[in-house]
């Protein structure tokens, strides 16, 4: 069974309309999948490579990834990939992952456009190598108006920095402090104007959260995977898709099938 994908969902599986899209157990498609793509580096080694080979293994595999969601509906994907925490690698490390960021905006931008997706920038812009912020804010300009498939990009990112910066929004703005409420502090996250996580991903068999999300993912969905980032593949997100499906969201109330 096909999810009720929206046309601009869609347009980003055009190149590979061919596909037979296998069935998901449930009609229910998460909005919005956060990804923490974990063990580029353990990939690498098993295969006695150097860990940016794992890196860049892992960014080869992100086209797939969104497509794929994309077959199935799914409108916002925000993708982890660099911590404010990740900072402290080897600095070769760190030249790498750089270098893979600007890599994958030259050769995916276009394509992304064409695609009716919406790029956007969680973290610390200003961190990044100006070369790297000037591409960045490029394909963001590019893709600011397209309304398709929403896709964040979380790099030098932390889930409490990213709460810092909001706190200091605020008083900067000097809301007062009884009208501070939730909704304004998620309006001022980096995340601001997308739906929170329904489902969150991780892959590399690790299970916890490392800074990601942390206010978004309030009542996300967790969903662990022991396969390495650039090993997750079509039929991977196939099976997170379909046990997401089969989760019973609460939301701290009563579902429907629970006893009165
Ligand atoms: C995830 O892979 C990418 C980043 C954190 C930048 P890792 O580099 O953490 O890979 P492992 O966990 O060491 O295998
Ligand atoms: C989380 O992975 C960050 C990203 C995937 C970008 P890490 O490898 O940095 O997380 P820890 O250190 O295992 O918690
Ligand atoms: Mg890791």
């Amino acid at each position: 069974m096909k999810s009720e994908a929206t046309p601009e969902a869609t347009d980003l599986a055009a190149e590979h309309l061919g596909d037979v899209i296998s069935p998901i157990s449930s009609g229910r498609v998460p909005r919005h999948v956060a990804v923490i793509m974990d063990g580029n580096g353990r990939w690498a080694t098993q295969r006695g490579l150097p860990r940016r080979a794992g890196h860049r293994a892992g960014t080869e595999n992100i086209r797939r990834v969104i497509e794929r969601f994309a077959d199935h509906g799914v409108r916002y994907v925000t993708l982890y990939g660099f911590s404010t925490e990740n900072w402290t690698r080897p600095e070769n490390e760190i030249r790498a992952i750089m270098r893979l960021l600007g890599y994958f905006l030259r050769r995916e931008v276009n394509n992304l456009h064409r695609n009716n997706v919406h790029l956007r920038l969680l973290g610390h812009l200003e961190h990044l190598p100006k070369h790297l912020q000037r591409r960045v804010l490029e394909a963001i300009e590019l893709t600011s108006n397209n309304d398709g498939l929403t896709l964040n990009i979380a790099f030098s990112y932390g889930g409490r920095d990213e709460l810092v910066m909001a706190v200091r929004r605020l008083i900067e703005e000097g809301v007062p402090a009884d009208e501070v409420d939730e909704q304004c502090i998620a309006h001022r996250l980096y995340t601001a104007g997308s739906p929170d996580p329904d489902l969150i991903i991780r892959t590399g068999g690790e299970t916890r959260i490392s800074n990601f999300l942390l206010w978004q993912s309030a009542y996300a969905e967790l969903y662990f995977t022991d396969a390495y980032w650039p090993d997750f593949g079509r039929e991977d997100i196939d099976i997170a898709l379909a046990e997401y499906g089969r989760r019973k969201r609460r939301f701290g109330g009563l579902s429907d099938t629970d006893p009165l």
